[in-house]
């Protein structure tokens, strides 16, 4: 960390402008009274346990807790012994009070198509799927089902259907490729897939079924494929079914049972520092009730909003913030199953304009690349509907805050830059818009309830705009159950650091005014486009090429994605090197086709060897260094072999 010390104190020194929330934002919000929520915050930080428990009035329980907090250090059970049902919360209380005909789901294809659902019709078409599941396949609580489908209504409908029996969803991002499906699939042993046969791409079709297929041939445990057809000639092959005939003959009606409040509702797979992804396991309750309370403050949502985020349900973020934390609110949410700047590059904000959206929720990646295309583009237009920003993913840096403020907001939006992961389940640091000054860059202050520090090696508090580790220093609702099937990953990737302690792996300072500024991935961990890589598991996809010896990645700053993947190759002896770009391209091809394309290395370099410590560890910050053109800095006295990077090309 001794390199970004002095670097985090230039930011703050550069960095000093903030944003008050406007009096007419003020008037309106959930929270405009500063003082008030000032003495909410200093309560909830004495007695978080009191805060969330008050928090967990927002829901239906069919069973209350006897405790709320069992805290036996890594594990939390968050209201202890109760009962609730997610897809209860999402759905049928919202029909019991009279909501039945708000409008859920605005769905948008990359064509144009467009589908808009009520409350009802989410209700009825996740009641058939619920039916079909228990009768007609016989899913059980306590089984997993994979879900590998693009961003579209029916997804929705296969989590809430899961959820209503308790049966655990494990979506897997309809990028990725069918050996990464193979292995999450295995890993949490599901019964059933959920595909479908055509999604588009930049207009290009593309059939997950046969991604699927290929998957398939190597995963036991799957009894059936249940395929939403969208086209007429598709045909059906062994162990697969037609979602329409499936759901056909059965009630729009389901009762949905009581769950336990610590059942797990969902398993999704992210990176760590080793190569095998891992499945994250969050739990039903607790998770419900914080990303409830921070999406109706954060976002400080109303009746009529109408709210848009542009993750996919493949990512953490379309969990929570698509579907449980929007949806337990009656809140209505555009969808899209599309690229941002598909045909042309303002598809983003003519959404915006033709759905009046009201809150935006976007990735800085995004925000930097429309920045890159120019105002000419958003000012053509009117964007008026818009309130309230948000930023997610990755740090945003205050270049692309301001312009977003500016061209995006008008200078009339707050933006509310939220921190999180898919182990923390919700938002754990993030303004509250009408009471929260901002500052480009900061994703400001924890959320009443929830304890942050950064600390220095030994996990003593830094000084204020001292660098250091963001960790978490006490539990909270929608944490991270475990690892599935791997308690001594759990410990050791979290909790081995500072016993007793989360550690997030990202590296922070706070400011004099105890803001937090996020700077990224302290560990061998990438943020490419505000999604997380391994880079053992890119480097695992190259060694598996016939060609490849050894392979280091690492990331390289990148402008537009934040962090670019830069592959050092050691290649077996014998290979042909005459064609050095033709196996650099089939060295591309070959992660595309092992992880998916959000994998693809921007950069491979050839080389005889790596710089390695006397103990065989690759030294991360010389290829670090080496990728991003500089002078290899620091101490390389441990090196093992001295000449460093013999590039070949
Ligand atoms: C990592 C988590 C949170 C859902 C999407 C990504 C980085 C995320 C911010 C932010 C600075 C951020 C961190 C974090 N990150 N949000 N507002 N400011 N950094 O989820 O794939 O689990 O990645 O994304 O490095 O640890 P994820």
């Amino acid at each position: 960390m001794e390199s970004s010390k002095s670097q985090n104190i230039e930011t703050i020194l550069k960095e000093n402008r903030h944003f008050d929330p406007s009096p007419s934002f003020r008037e309106k919000a959930i929270w405009g009274d500063e003082q008030a929520f000032e003495r909410l915050r200093a309560q909830a930080d004495a007695n978080p346990e009191a805060f969330w428990e008050g928090a967990a009035e927002d829901i239906h329980w069919y069973r209350r807790w006897s405790k709320v907090l069992d805290w036996n250090a890594p594990y939390a059970k968050w209201f202890v012994g109760a009962e609730t049902n997610a897809s209860y919360n999402c759905l049928d209380r919202h029909l019991k009070a009279g909501k039945g005909g708000k409008k859920a789901l605005i769905w948008e294809g990359e064509d144009g198509t467009q589908v808009t659902w009520t409350y009802q019709d989410l209700y009825d078409h996740v009641c058939q799927l619920t039916n079909a599941l228990e009768k007609d396949l016989h899913l059980k609580k306590g089984d997993t089902a994979a879900i590998y489908l693009p961003l579209t209504p029916q997804a929705i409908v296969a989590m809430l259907a899961c959820a209503r029996i308790g049966v655990t969803h494990s979506v897997i991002f309809a990028g990725f490729a069918s050996h990464a499906i193979r292995d999450r699939v295995n890993d949490a042993d599901c019964k059933v897939i959920f595909t479908t046969d055509v999604t588009y791409r930049r207009g290009q079709p593309l059939d997950l079924k046969s991604i699927v297929e290929d998957a398939v041939k190597e995963t036991p445990g799957v009894k059936n494929v249940v395929v939403l057809r969208r086209l007429k000639t598709t045909t059906l092959g062994d162990k697969q079914l037609d979602w329409e005939k499936l759901v056909q003959p059965h009630a729009k009606t389901h009762e949905a049972p009581p769950i336990d409040t610590e059942h797990p509702l969902f398993m999704l797979y992210t990176s760590g520092t080793t190569g095998k992804p891992k499945g994250i396991v969050h739990s039903t309750g607790g998770y419900l009730v914080q990303v409830m309370r921070t999406a109706k403050w954060v976002f400080d949502l109303n009746e009529k909003d109408i709210y848009w985020c542009t993750a996919d349900i493949g990512w953490v973020t379309g969990h929570s913030y698509i579907v449980y934390g929007m949806l337990s609110q009656a809140a209505t949410c555009v969808i899209f199953e599309g690229a941002l700047n598909f045909p042309h590059g303002g598809r983003i904000w003519e959404l915006i304009d033709r759905h009046k959206v009201t809150i935006l929720y976007t990735a800085p990646t995004a925000i930097r690349a429309f920045m890159r295309g120019g105002d000419d583009v958003p000012r053509k237009y009117s964007l008026a509907s818009l309130r309230l920003l948000g930023s997610v993913g990755e740090p945003i840096n205050p270049e692309a805050w301001m312009w977003y403020y500016r061209e995006i907001g008008k200078s009339k939006c707050p933006i509310v830059d939220t921190w999180w992961q898919t182990e923390t389940g919700g938002m754990l640091i993030a303004p509250v818009p009408g009471v929260t000054s901002l500052k480009p860059g900061s994703a400001t202050k924890p959320f009443p309830g929830i304890r942050a520090d950064v600390v220095n090696e030994e996990g003593k508090s830094c000084a204020p705009g001292e660098g250091g580790y963001l960790v978490l220093t006490h539990p909270w609702p929608a944490m991270l159950r475990g690892i599935h099937n791997n308690p001594e990953r759990y410990q050791e990737s979290y909790w081995s650091k500072y016993p007793g302690i989360y550690f997030t792996g990202d590296g922070a300072n706070k400011d004099a005014d105890g803001y937090f500024w996020i700077k990224g991935r302290v560990d061998d961990v990438l943020n490419v486009s505000g999604h997380r890589l391994g880079t053992m598991e890119i480097e695992s996809a190259l060694v598996s090429h016939p060609s490849v010896a050894e392979a280091a990645v690492v990331g390289r700053p990148d402008d537009l994605k934040g962090q670019a993947v830069v592959a050092f190759v050691i290649l077996k002896d014998g290979t042909d090197l005459t064609a050095t770009s033709a196996i650099r391209d089939s060295l591309k091809k070959h992660v595309v086709q092992e992880i998916g394309s959000i994998a693809r290395p921007d950069e491979i370099f050839l080389t005889k060897s790596l710089p390695k410590t006397r103990s065989g560890k690759i030294m991360r910050r010389i290829l670090k260094d080496l990728a991003a053109g500089k002078q290899v800095s620091g101490d390389t006295t441990t090196l093992e072999n001295p000449g460093l990077v013999e590039i070949i090309e």
